[in-house]
């Protein structure tokens, strides 16, 4: 009788587990809301960096400290044609492929440049924009060029492709942080020599603290920003029509004169 009713707790238990484990099981971050009209629509999370503007950053002048920016516009754009609801995680760039590789995140928009190196671990879209390096540093201190940070104290955003850039410039002595404002601020102050950023977002940054300037590399080659999925995710099939038709159609076009041609604020 004990024997019997020790096995019934075994498999009592081992019934309780499977039961358990199936319903908590990762399904990606995918799930299921019902809106007002009652119609169910999946929401998506997307992971991003809001340290980037105009790309993402975030809006203090509203007060609502929402998340605005060029990719954010894309991405509700495509998760809205697709019948999606949207999510939206700010996590530090260098987080953001493990988010995926986790699939703590169904995608990730930061200004984010295919690498070989990435595409080892994610699956990237195709390019939507196009940017190319520059070096930040206080205005008339001659850094216009590579060869011109050898001996110079170089920061650069951790885990982006500026930091391998950086690296590769022989002297100098590159210092990676989480955040590019707290990157522009360290150049604002002396306490870097310069920063390597990317034009677009470079700019932004010097229309508002007048007392830097930016050089683009000549000999670096463009970088551009591709929407990045876990591997083998079927929202890449999903997303990839909708993106190659707004950028046919000139609605990226029309995103970046929105974007790219205003004011950024200082803090973001
Ligand atoms: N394009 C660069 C890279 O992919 C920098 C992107 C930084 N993005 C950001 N949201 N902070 O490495």
């Amino acid at each position: 009788m004990k024997q019997l009713k020790f096995l019934f707790t075994i498999i009592f238990s081992a019934v309780m587990a499977i039961a358990i484990t199936t319903a908590c099981a990762p399904s990606g971050t995918d799930t299921s809301t019902t809106t007002e009209g009652g119609a169910e629509s999946t929401t998506l999370t997307m992971a991003t960096s809001a340290d980037y503007p105009p790309y993402e950053f975030i809006d203090s002048s509203s007060g609502s400290q929402e998340i605005v920016g060029f990719d954010i516009d894309i991405a509700r754009a495509i998760t809205e044609e697709l019948g999606y609801a949207l999510e939206i995680d700010n996590i530090d760039f260098n987080g953001l492929i493990p988010a995926l590789q986790s699939n703590r995140a169904d995608f990730v928009m930061a200004g984010m440049t295919p690498t070989e190196e990435r595409r080892q671990n994610v699956d990237f879209s195709e390019i939507y924009f196009i940017a190319q390096n520059t070096i930040v540093s206080l205005a008339d201190t001659g850094l216009t060029t590579a060869e011109d940070l050898d001996g110079k104290t170089v920061g650069v955003q951790l885990g982006s492709i500026q930091e391998g850039v950086a690296q590769e410039i022989a002297g100098a002595n590159v210092t990676a942080l989480t955040r590019i404002s707290e990157i522009v601020q360290e150049v604002k102050v002396g306490r870097l020599d310069a920063a390597i950023i990317e034009d677009s977002v470079a700019k932004g940054f010097i229309e508002s603290n007048p007392d830097l300037e930016f050089n683009v590399i000549p000999e670096q080659g463009e970088a551009g920003s591709a929407i990045a999925f876990p591997q083998g995710s079927p929202l890449a099939a999903e997303f990839n029509p909708v993106l190659e038709r707004m950028i046919a159609d000139g609605t990226i076009e029309g995103l970046a004169e929105k974007w790219f041609s205003e004011a950024i604020p200082e803090e973001s």
